[in-house]
């Protein structure tokens, strides 16, 4: 059996890979670098192009590009109309920003449990949570898999909900054929530098709904419109007039960082081959193994994977999650976990929210890890990745 480097064994690599990583090459620093000694370095043509693009990646009539996924989630709370005494449903097992939206409007996010196999959020506690307050839910495709879209559909529309897909995790994924920006009422999106394509940040968010649509524009820029149509003092004014008509925020993304996302997004199909290709190996190496408990793949979701979770089986091993996370680390592969249930932070405990709330998602929590996952990764690399997972497993076998 091989020494682990934790106890002054040698590591399985010598320099540190990382759970997630951009790609940025020589054409997006050109497309970058074309931006900025140009005329319009925010809000200008490039930020029309990565709208049309989105759009039609995602199949969606409109697109609303802004800064971060979180301003997505923001605006997509506006749009809706969330406000004081509403409450949204959405899952523990995310990042904060998912349910803080509801937060940011004032309404309150309410967490439904996770399917314990896909750690989707559940589309029977989300029946379960619905009450007279119940205004949307905001479902996340966790690790890229998309939500039990059909279901979740079926009970917003019972229940005149709107519904707000989460897809941080999923630009590339398709459901049953279609793809990820067409499935929801409004689907929020990110570009974070460890998501699937980068503007170093970024977010957008697609709809085919024309009435959502004109309410995430104002959202996203003030509150102001040019439209003559909407305003009441111009052209009396001059032709200078813009109006303020509701109240909105600055979320614009600056054309460098569109310039960036549209040279990307040439890249999203070969990005999304090579992840396939890295979760296919990892799941054939773990398939032998019950000491890893590999997230279970729905059919219908044809998934471009942002992250890829392994879950301990602690029975089998001699073990803490932390024991293992810190053996991987000195093996010099970073792993980390995704995510702890949102509402176990202070923040929300000083809410009121206690644990016990989702028994699924708490259980999970207690075994799951986020080994590295990106494209740029070399076959050595996955290879010492699946090295490192062997040899703690080997290590802590009971
Ligand atoms: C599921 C989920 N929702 C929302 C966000 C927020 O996105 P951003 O970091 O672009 O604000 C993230 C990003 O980390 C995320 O993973």
């Amino acid at each position: 059996m091989e020494k682990l480097a934790i106890h002054g064994g040698t590591p399985v690599r010598e320099n540190k890979i990382f759970y997630g990583r951009q790609w940025v090459d020589d054409d997006d620093i050109r497309a970058v670098s074309d931006v900025l000694s140009g005329d319009y370095i925010t809000c200008g043509p490039m930020v029309n192009e990565l709208e049309k693009n989105l759009a039609k990646l995602g199949g969606a009539k409109y697109c609303v590009v802004v800064n971060s996924g979180t301003s997505a989630l923001h605006c997509a709370a506006i749009a809706a109309g969330l406000k004081e005494g509403d409450e949204i449903i959405t899952t523990p097992i995310t990042f904060a920003a998912s349910a803080n939206c509801a937060l940011y409007v004032g309404a309150k996010p309410v967490f439904a449990d996770v399917n314990p196999e896909t750690y989707n959020i559940d589309p029977d506690s989300i029946e379960k949570c619905i009450t007279d307050k119940t205004r949307a839910v905001v479902a996340v495709d966790f690790t890229g898999q998309v939500v039990e879209i059909n279901r979740i559909r079926e009970i917003c529309d019972k229940h005149n909900l709107i519904f707000i897909e989460d897809a941080a995790h999923s630009i590339g994924t398709k459901y049953d054929g279609k793809p990820v920006g067409s499935l929801a009422d409004m689907t929020c999106m990110s570009f974070h530098p460890v998501k699937t394509v980068t503007g170093g940040e970024g977010g957008a968010i697609l709809t085919d709904d024309e009435d959502l649509y004109k309410k995430l524009v104002l959202a996203h820029t003030h509150g102001i419109t040019h439209d003559e149509n909407q305003m009441e003092m111009a052209p009396h004014e001059g032709p200078w007039c813009y109006e303020q008509i509701s109240l909105g925020y600055n979320y614009r993304m600056t054309d460098f960082q569109a310039a960036l996302l549209n040279s990307q997004l040439k890249k999203l199909d070969s990005f999304s081959k090579r992840r396939k290709e890295i979760v296919k190996k990892y799941n054939e190496a773990f398939a032998d193994m019950p000491e890893i408990i590999v997230q279970k793949e729905i059919p219908e979701s044809d998934t471009t994977r942002h992250l890829y979770i392994i879950r301990l089986n602690l029975d089998l091993l001699k073990c803490t999650r932390r024991e293992f996370f810190d053996s991987m680390s000195a093996e010099n592969v970073q792993c980390q976990v995704h995510y702890v249930p949102v509402y176990f932070f202070p923040y929300y405990k000083n809410m009121g929210y206690e644990r016990g709330l989702c028994p699924n998602a708490e259980e999970i929590y207690k075994g799951i890890m986020s080994i590295p996952l990106y494209p740029k990764m070399s076959d050595e690399d996955v290879d010492d990745v699946i090295h490192a997972v062997k040899k703690i497993v080997e290590w802590y076998r009971k």
